[in-house]
């Protein structure tokens, strides 16, 4: 493992297995296949894909809720063993959760207090002196302020930014050295959005925090990663500097997601009409090759549609897309498009 990385995932695979009846196997979803990335001590990179193409499911087999079927999780240098339970505890305490769901990752009988004090009684820390020290500390960084009026607050009393806050502040309260953040604002107004980014921002600034942001909205990215992954069908099909991949995306999923994003205005009809038709892949029975060919204009046939594209160099350093039509140096996406 480079000395540098607190996060190595190689190869990761993770199944559902559908069953009828509840017993008889119709075949599997395949949510996370064949994913391998890393992730810096302190460095923050962002995961971006439509609905349903797997971003939870790598996100909680990296936490350790499901079991790879496949595949390693090394974190700061060792090798992750679903069944070792006191390897398990010691990472999940290293490893803070910011669930997609706000509304439904807070307790709604339990005050804040309570909320905050509990990953640290699971952790053992049993100092109740240095429990509410710690809650304070973390409500002071997150804005949840007065924090003696929070303290005795139910979730139903918050704003959703401020409830939004608090899954944060549980996140942080153990001080990890990684932060999976699932969507931590999609369900917010765009001014609390931008408030809660900029926040995040600082924090992992001044704790020198690795962050995996995940969102399906591009045009959050910029806010605090310099990295970015883009997922579709259970793959990362394009990896980048965010500045790059923003300027010159090389996949023609990454092309048509930038494409949606765009401000709705009269001279960017042009452009939605760019965004492919179809539908998502099934993860049940993905296509057979790179599993966007069959919403591509670009596919070559014999090629996209029989045989997956490994990752090819495009653009800066760091810059990959896994993509037939960058198989040879220099070229990609076709001109006359
Ligand atoms: N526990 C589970 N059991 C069975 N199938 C699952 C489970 N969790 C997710 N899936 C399936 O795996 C696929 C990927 O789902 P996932 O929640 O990871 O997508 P996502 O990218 O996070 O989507 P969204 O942006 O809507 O949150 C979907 O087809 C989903 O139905
Ligand atoms: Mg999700």
């Amino acid at each position: 493992m480079a000395a540098k990385n607190l996060l190595e995932i190689e190869n990761l695979h993770t199944w559902f297995e559908l069953k009828k009846y509840g017993f008889v196997t119709v075949g599997n979803v395949r949510a996370v296949d064949n994913v391998s990335f890393t992730i810096e001590k302190g460095e923050a990179i962002s995961l971006v894909g439509e609905s349903g193409c797997g971003k939870s499911s790598l996100a909680k087999t990296i936490l350790g809720l499901y079991n790879p079927r496949e595949g390693h999780i090394n974190f700061a240098g060792t090798v992750l063993d679903s069944s070792d339970e006191e390897q398990m505890d010691w990472y999940r305490a290293k490893v803070g959760y910011v669930q997609q769901d706000p509304y439904g990752a807070l307790p709604p009988f339990m005050t804040l207090k309570k909320i905050l004090e509990e990953p640290m009684k699971i952790n053992g820390i049993k100092d109740s002196e240095e429990r509410i020290q710690r809650i304070k500390e973390t409500m002071e960084e997150l804005k949840l302020t007065p924090v003696d009026d929070f303290l005795s607050k139910f979730p139903h009393m918050l704003s959703g930014g401020q409830q939004q806050r608090t899954v944060i502040a549980r996140a942080l309260v153990l001080d990890p050295d990684l932060l999976i953040a699932d969507e931590p604002v999609s369900m917010l107004d765009a001014s609390v959005r931008i408030e809660i980014l900029e926040l995040l921002q600082k924090i992992q600034h001044e704790r020198d925090l690795s962050v995996m942001y995940i969102t399906h909205d591009l045009s959050t990215v910029r806010y605090f990663s310099k990295r970015i992954m883009v997922m579709y069908g259970g793959k990362i099909v394009e990896r980048s500097p965010v500045g790059d991949l923003l300027d010159n995306p090389a996949h023609p999923y990454s092309i048509a997601l930038l494409h949606a994003i765009s401000e709705p205005d009269a001279e960017n009809v042009d452009t939605y009409k760019e965004v492919p038709s179809g539908e998502p892949p099934s993860l049940l029975n993905p296509p057979e090759g790179c599993r966007f060919h069959p919403r591509c204009k670009y596919k070559i046939d014999g090629l996209c549609d029989e045989e997956i594209p490994p990752d090819f160099g495009c653009g800066m350093e760091g810059h990959q897309v896994a993509c037939w039509l960058y198989r040879q140096e220099g070229e990609g996406i076709p001109d006359d498009s």
